[in-house]
C-alpha cells in the first residue's frame, strides 16, 4: 500500500508534504519518511514512529525545501525500521518513494549489485532507486520512461534528482496515482484528499502515465511515450470531514455517524428505481439471471448479507467470492452476471483485479457500491451507487460497512422491481423501514453503556466465539472480525448450527460466546445451540430482540436490541458488536484507529 506526496513550490514544502502524509496515514503507518531538495543536495529525515513524530524531528533539525517527495509505509519487503523507510536515495543523487510491489526486485538487485551499487536496505524500491541512477541521462523525465520499462509489478513512484531542482518525476502502473495542479505550485500524490486545501484541481493519471511535474507546468506522457492532456477535474475539499471532535478515536466517531451516514446514503431516494444505479441499469436488471459479488474484508461481509436479500426478495442466483480468490481461480463465466464489486475505498487491488478479470470472461454488466465517488472502481464500473458514509479514517470498518448494506439492500429492491417481483406495497413497506433506519441505530447506539461492562470481561479474555445464523451469520463474522482487528484476541464465528461439527471443543467456562439473536424464524433453532454451549460450561454473551424471550441468567448475559427489524436487522445488529470490539480495544490500551499490521486501504495484492 503506501502513501506518496511530493511537491515542487516556491516555498517551503515541508507543511505540505507533512499534512499529506498525516492524511494518507491510512495507507499504512510502519515507518514515515521525507526527502527535500537543499542547494543540489538531498536531505531526508525518517521515523518508525507515526507522522507526529516526524513532524517533530523536523521541527528540530529546521530541514526545509522547495522541491520534495513524502511516504507513509505499510512494509512489504524489509521489517518496518528506519534503513527501510522511504524515501530510498541513490549514490546521493537520486530520491525515490514507491508504493506497489516489484516482482523482478531480485534480478534487478543482483544486476545493479554487479554494476557496484551498494544496498542498504530489504525493500524493493532501493532496487528503482538504484536503476533510475544508473540510468540516468541528465533528464529525470527521460529516464524515468526508460526505467519503468525494466519493472515488472505494481507501482507508483515519485522521484527526484539532485541534479534537477524544481521538478519531480512521477509515474503509476497498478498503484493510484494524481496530481494536483496549484498556482506556480504543482503536486503529486496517492489521492487527492493528501493535498485538499491546498489545491481542488485534480489529474488522475492512468495506469502507465508518467508525469513531469515543474513549477510552472505538468507535462503528462502515456504509456507508450505519447504526450496526453488527461481531464482535470475539480475535486470537493473534504479535510473538515476528517475533524475528530468530541470523540475519543475515529472509530468511535464512526460507530456514532452511522445514522447519519445511513440519512446522508439515502437522501434523493425518492422511490425505489433502477436509475439510482445509473442510466442503463433497467435495461441491465432485466437482462441478468445471476449476481456475482466480490469483494474484501468487511465488504466481503457486506456481500455474504446481500446474498440472503438477493435470493430471497429480489429471487436471483447471488454468489458471493473473496476478490482475491477469485481472481486466481477457473471459473465458468455467464453474460449474463450482473458483476456487483463492494468496496469503500474504490482502490483495493484485489478487487479491481477481480472485476477487470470478470470483463475479460466476457461478463460485462458490471456495478459497484462504492464510498469514493472519484475512485479507479467507480471508473471501472458501468454502473455504480454511491454511498455517502464520508471519510472513513478508523482502519476497522464501521459506518463504511452499514451504508454498504443500505446500497446493497437497495439494489436488492432495484433487481426485484426490474423483474416485476416487487409490489408496490411492498416497495412502500421497504423503503419505510429504510428511513426509519437511522432511528432505530440510534436506540442500538443508547445500548453503549451496558456493552462497556460486557468489555471489561472481554478485555481478560484471548479467544471468543461469535454465533450467528441465516443473514446474521455474516454480522457474526463481522463482529469477530472487529474483535481481532483492534483487539488481537483470537475470535472466530460460525454458523450457529455448525458448531456442533467442531468449534464446540473449544467451549470452556472460560469461552466467551457473542451470539446474535434477532427474533426471526430461527430463534428457535439457535436457543437449542445456545444450550449446546451452557452445556459445556461456554458463557454466553447475547444481543437479543427485546421479544426474543431470551432472559439472563447464570452464564447467560443478555443486551436487548429495542425492536426486531425484519430483513433490515443486520444493520442494527453489527452496530453492538462494533461498540463491543472498541469498548474491548480501550479497556485493552491498544491503538484502536490504527491497529498494528494493518492499512485502511489496500492497494497491493
Ligand atoms: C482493508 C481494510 C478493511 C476493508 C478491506 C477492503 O483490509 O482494513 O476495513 O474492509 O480493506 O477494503 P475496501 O476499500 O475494498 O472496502
Amino acid at each position: 500500500m503506501c502513501g506518496i506526496v511530493g511537491a515542487v513550490a516556491q516555498n517551503n514544502v515541508i507543511p505540505i508534504l507533512i499534512e499529506g502524509l498525516k492524511r494518507l496515514e491510512y495507507r499504512g503507518y510502519d515507518s514515515c519518511g521525507i526527502a527535500v531538495h537543499l542547494d543540489r543536495k538531498l536531505q531526508r529525515s525518517r521515523s518508525t514512529s507515526r507522522v507526529a513524530d516526524l513532524e517533530k524531528q523536523l521541527a528540530t533539525s529546521g530541514l526545509t525545501g522547495f522541491t520534495g517527495i513524502a511516504h507513509t509505509r505499510w512494509a512489504t519487503h524489509g521489517a518496518p525500521v528506519t534503513h527501510n523507510a522511504h524515501p530510498h536515495f541513490s549514490r546521493d543523487r537520486i530520491a525515490l518513494v514507491h508504493n506497489g510491489i516489484i516482482e523482478n526486485h531480485d534480478d534487478l538487485r543482483a544486476e545493479l549489485q554487479a554494476l557496484g551499487y551498494v544496498f542498504e536496505s530489504q525493500t524493493d524500491t532501493e532496487v528503482i532507486a538504484h536503476l533510475v541512477d544508473h540510468m540516468y541521462t541528465g533528464d529525470l523525465f527521460e529516464t524515468v520512461q526508460q526505467a519503468i520499462k525494466r519493472l515488472t509489478g505494481a507501482y507508483a513512484i515519485a522521484v527526484f534528482s539532485a541534479d534537477e531542482p524544481h521538478r519531480v518525476v512521477a509515474a503509476r502502473q497498478g498503484s493510484p496515482l494524481i496530481v494536483g495542479l496549484g498556482d506556480g505550485q504543482n503536486f503529486v500524490a496517492s489521492d487527492a484528499m493528501a493535498i485538499a486545501g491546498t489545491t481542488d484541481q485534480i489529474i488522475y493519471l492512468e495506469e502507465g502515465d508518467v508525469v513531469d511535474l515543474q513549477l510552472q507546468r505538468v507535462w503528462i506522457v502515456d504509456v507508450n511515450g505519447r504526450s496526453v492532456e488527461r481531464e482535470v477535474k475539480t475535486v470537493q475539499a473534504y479535510s473538515s470531514a476528517v475533524e475528530l471532535g468530541p470523540y475519543q478515536h475515529y472509530m468511535q466517531k464512526e460507530i456514532f455517524e452511522q445514522p447519519r451516514a445511513i440519512a446522508d446514503t439515502l437522501e434523493g431516494v425518492v422511490n425505489i428505481m433502477p436509475e439510482l444505479f445509473g442510466d442503463k441499469a433497467f435495461s441491465v436488471f432485466q437482462q441478468i439471471d445471476s449476481v456475482l459479488i466480490l469483494a474484501c474484508g468487511t465488504s466481503y461481509y457486506a456481500g455474504l448479507t446481500a446474498k440472503y436479500w438477493l435470493e430471497s426478495v429480489a429471487k436471483i442466483p447471488a454468489n458471493v467470492e473473496i476478490a482475491s480468490e477469485y481472481r486466481y481461480r477457473d471459473s465458468v463465466p455467464n453474460p449474463n452476471t450482473l458483476v456487483v464489486t463492494i468496496t469503500q475505498s474504490g482502490e483495493t487491488a484485489d478487487t479491481l483485479a477481480a472485476v477487470k478479470h470478470a470483463r475479460s470472461l466476457g461478463m460485462l454488466h458490471t456495478l459497484t457500491i462504492c464510498n469514493a465517488a472519484t475512485s479507479a472502481m467507480v471508473r471501472e464500473c458501468a454502473l455504480a451507487y454511491i454511498t455517502r458514509a464520508g471519510v472513513e479514517v478508523g482502519v476497522a470498518s464501521t459506518k463504511a460497512f452499514t451504508t454498504q448494506l443500505v446500497g446493497l439492500f437497495l439494489l436488492t429492491l432495484a433487481i426485484a422491481q426490474s423483474k416485476n417481483r416487487l409490489s408496490e406495497e411492498q416497495e412502500q413497506a421497504h423503503l419505510k423501514a429504510l428511513r426509519h433506519l437511522p432511528a432505530a441505530l440510534q436506540s442500538v447506539l443508547a445500548l453503549e453503556p451496558h456493552i462497556v461492562a460486557w468489555a471489561e470481561a472481554f478485555a481478560r479474555k484471548e479467544n471468543a466465539l461469535f454465533l450467528g445464523r441465516g443473514m446474521h451469520y455474516p454480522i457474526a463474522l463481522e463482529g469477530a472480525l472487529k474483535l481481532k482487528e483492534i483487539t488481537y484476541i483470537h475470535a472466530e464465528a460460525y454458523a450457529a448450527g455448525e458448531l456442533k461439527h467442531g468449534p464446540l471443543a473449544l467451549v470452556t467456562e472460560e469461552m466467551p460466546v457473542v451470539t446474535i439473536a434477532p427474533n426471526d424464524t430461527l430463534i428457535e433453532k439457535l436457543k437449542s445451540n445456545m444450550q449446546e454451549v451452557r452445556a459445556r460450561g461456554g458463557q454466553l454473551y447475547v444481543f437479543a430482540d427485546a421479544d426474543s424471550h431470551i432472559s439472563p441468567s447464570e452464564g447467560v448475559h443478555v443486551i436487548r436490541l429495542p425492536e426486531n427489524y425484519g430483513l433490515l436487522s443486520p444493520i442494527l445488529h453489527v452496530v453492538p458488536l462494533q461498540l463491543l470490539a472498541y469498548h474491548t480495544a480501550l479497556a485493552r490500551g491498544t491503538d484502536v484507529d490504527k491497529p498494528r499490521n494493518l492499512a485502511k486501504s489496500v492497494t497491493v495484492e
